[in-house]
């Protein structure tokens, strides 16, 4: 069934878990992730990122995707996860990532979203509590649960740069959730978007403690999310680097320092980038293994990309070429099929 995301949340905080939620940005990563979830009796959160929602719309220079683009492609996604989850065994959650506004958030739950962050970060303290409380007002009328985020991430968030971090200050942490009566919270402490997160990171589990505590002496529910958790395996660069690709200095969290924030109150896990790489590792691989398609009228322009982009690894770079086919799961022909199929 499909579900909102706060009993979920309320799981992870009574049992004091963490609960991981992955991006996807192709109707294929859709099925694969739910049959997954499935095969590990787990709840699933899927998430479409704004523009990932903009992407699904048709747009290709996805960077500029309109409200309209994300209308269309939040509906695209809804449509998708109801098609292969809303007789599957185990719950599952839609969540809209990095929310950018009021319009995108209306789309998503136009578009059969469950869940919604509103990300109003990038706003000074009392303008983000304002815009994330109409959210909350709206969504939680709708029956859909609300992430905020508060603090800054260094590296690249919203496809903004920032060199240093700006940690989420505990009391303010307790103020938002007060103010705004989210049910979840992106903090600050240490992880960062993207593959180069730089070596052995250390994250600041006391702010997670701190807020928790508080939390628990103020009596508000309120889980925290953990966004920039990639653990950047890195036998998947060497392995996208071995295949023609260019990626470096890349690093992620350790799955130790994952684990430990988990134990210091942690309930939602943002992953994406590991998507990312491994999509761009199996389209290196399935050129490798099928080098009779780098001339196939479909989906040789992909090869084309992967040859002519080797840093790049968001899959949406490498599959506008045929993103009416694999993106919405139309098979056309057999070459788009069995390359839909290793993504
Ligand atoms: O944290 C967010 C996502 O990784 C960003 O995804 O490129 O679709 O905005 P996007
Ligand atoms: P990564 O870039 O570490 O995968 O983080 C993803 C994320 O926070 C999505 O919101
Ligand atoms: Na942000
Ligand atoms: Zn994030």
């Amino acid at each position: 069934p499909i579900i909102p995301l706060r009993p979920l949340l309320e799981a992870t905080d009574k049992y004091q878990f963490a609960q991981g939620a992955f991006n996807v940005n192709a109707v294929s990563q859709i099925k694969a992730a739910i049959e997954v979830h499935e095969m590990l009796r787990s709840p699933v959160i899927l998430q479409g990122a704004d523009l990932a929602n903009g992407f699904m719309g048709g747009r290709t220079d996805f960077l500029n995707s309109t409200i309209e683009d994300k209308r269309i492609g939040a509906k695209n996604i809804g449509a998708a996860v109801h098609k292969y989850g809303a007789y599957s065994p185990v719950p599952i959650v839609l969540h809209l990532d990095h929310g950018k506004d009021f319009d995108s958030v209306k789309a998503a739950i136009d578009g059969g979203y469950t869940s919604v962050m509103i990300d109003g970060s990038s706003l000074p303290f009392d303008e983000n509590v304002e815009l994330t409380r109409e959210v909350v007002k709206y969504a939680h009328e709708r029956g859909v649960t609300v992430e905020g985020e508060l603090g800054v991430l260094a590296g690249v968030e919203d496809h903004v740069f920032s060199d240093a971090s700006t940690y989420t200050n505990p009391m303010k942490a307790i103020e938002f959730f007060r103010k705004t009566e989210a049910d979840c919270l992106a903090i600050s402490y240490g992880t960062m978007h993207g593959a180069v997160k730089g070596k052995n990171v250390k994250l600041r589990k006391e702010i997670v403690i701190a807020i928790k505590e508080c939390l628990r002496h103020e009596k508000i529910f309120g889980v925290l999310v953990s966004h920039g958790s990639s653990t950047v395996p890195k036998y998947i660069v060497d392995q996208i680097n071995a295949l023609g690709g260019e990626i470096t200095n890349a690093d992620g969290i350790s799955v130790n320092e994952i684990k430990q924030a988990i134990a210091c109150g942690i309930g939602k896990i943002n992953v994406d980038t590991d998507l990312r790489l491994a999509v761009t590792r199996n389209l290196r691989e399935y050129f490798y293994h099928h080098p009779d398609k780098k001339n196939s009228p479909s989906v040789g322009k992909i090869y084309e990309l992967l040859e002519e982009k080797k840093s790049a690894f968001d899959p949406r770079v490498f599959l506008t070429p045929i993103m009416d086919t694999v993106m919405k799961g139309i098979e056309t022909d057999d070459d788009i099929r069995t390359l839909g199929e290793s993504i």
